[in-house]
């Protein structure tokens, strides 16, 4: 049995709205993603973009999940072996960093999740391999997205193109549900086996977002209590949408306009829209 909820045809439009503008925040902070400047500037700016321009609210302030410290920004900005959940500050960014910006908008009650990664000046060759094999990796996770298909799909589609490329993927943290509930029901995990796991069904609403590690999977945590890193202190990419299944196959709702295209190897009917 499953705990999976299917959307209503009112939550999907509300959902389309929250992807959107999801996506238009990072459209935002695209030119601002620059050596110099500081991750808290960064979430100062998008923050006010959120509440003062699209009158959407950061789900990540004060979110606390069990067993968590309230999330004290507006956005996680996790840069180079941070993996995920990094707390925007002081740290200045510089040439050859990358940094993944994560963000959520609530919008009407409705979630829109979705982060991308931001090269800054001139990266090294492995950190523009990861970042691209990690796009090409969340690409390949959502076109297994289709009624009948089932999540092992989408995690062994994954774990395949990670490991092809000699990457490893992070177990610990995986994509999610979402709806008016920022976390639910069920667990996307980027890893897995074809064929097993629940069966995908019209209405289900969930994000993709692999964290893949150029270096062995293993995690360590800061003390910050949030705050995700590398064991070995390799790089960490993460890209993320927000997908609906539909009636044919899927339906990415974090797309805007500053949106970069999917891979030439998706062929979706989405993927040419
Ligand atoms: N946006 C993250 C995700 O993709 C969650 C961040 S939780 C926070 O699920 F509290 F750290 F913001
Ligand atoms: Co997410
Ligand atoms: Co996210």
């Amino acid at each position: 049995m499953s705990d999976i909820s299917i959307k209503t045809p009112a939550d999907i439009e509300g959902m389309r709205l929250a992807g959107r503008l999801g996506s238009e925040v990072l459209d935002y902070i695209t030119p601002f993603v620059k050596a110099g400047v500081t991750t808290g500037e960064l979430d100062r700016l998008c923050h006010e973009y959120m509440e003062k321009v699209q009158g959407t609210i950061p789900a990540p302030l004060n979110y606390c999940p069990p067993g968590y410290t309230p999330y004290p920004k507006a956005i996680c900005t996790s840069v180079n072996d941070v993996i995920c959940h990094g707390i925007p500050g002081d740290k200045v960014l510089k040439n050859g960093d990358i940094v993944n910006l994560d963000i959520t908008v609530i919008k009407d009650g409705y979630h829109g999740d979705n982060s991308r990664m931001f090269l800054i000046g001139e990266p090294s060759l492995l950190a523009k391999r990861l970042s691209d094999i990690t796009y090409e990796c969340m690409w390949l996770g959502i076109a297994q997205v289709k009624p009948g298909k089932r999540l092992g799909d989408i995690g062994w589609a994954i774990q395949q193109h990670a490991h092809k490329h000699g990457f490893s993927v992070v177990r610990e943290f995986c994509g999610h549900g979402i709806g008016k509930v920022f976390h639910e029901e069920p667990q996307i995990l980027h890893y897995g086996q074809p064929n097993t796991g629940e069966v995908l069904k019209p209405g289900m609403i969930f994000t993709i977002e692999p964290m893949i590690n150029a270096g062995r999977r293993e995690i360590r945590e800061m003390n910050d209590g949030w705050t995700i890193k590398t064991k070995d202190r390799s790089l960490s990419a993460q890209w993320e949408h927000t997908v609906l299944v539909t009636e044919t196959g899927y339906e990415v709702l974090t797309l805007s306009a500053g949106s970069p295209p999917p891979p030439a190897f998706i062929t979706g009917s989405q993927a040419a829209a």
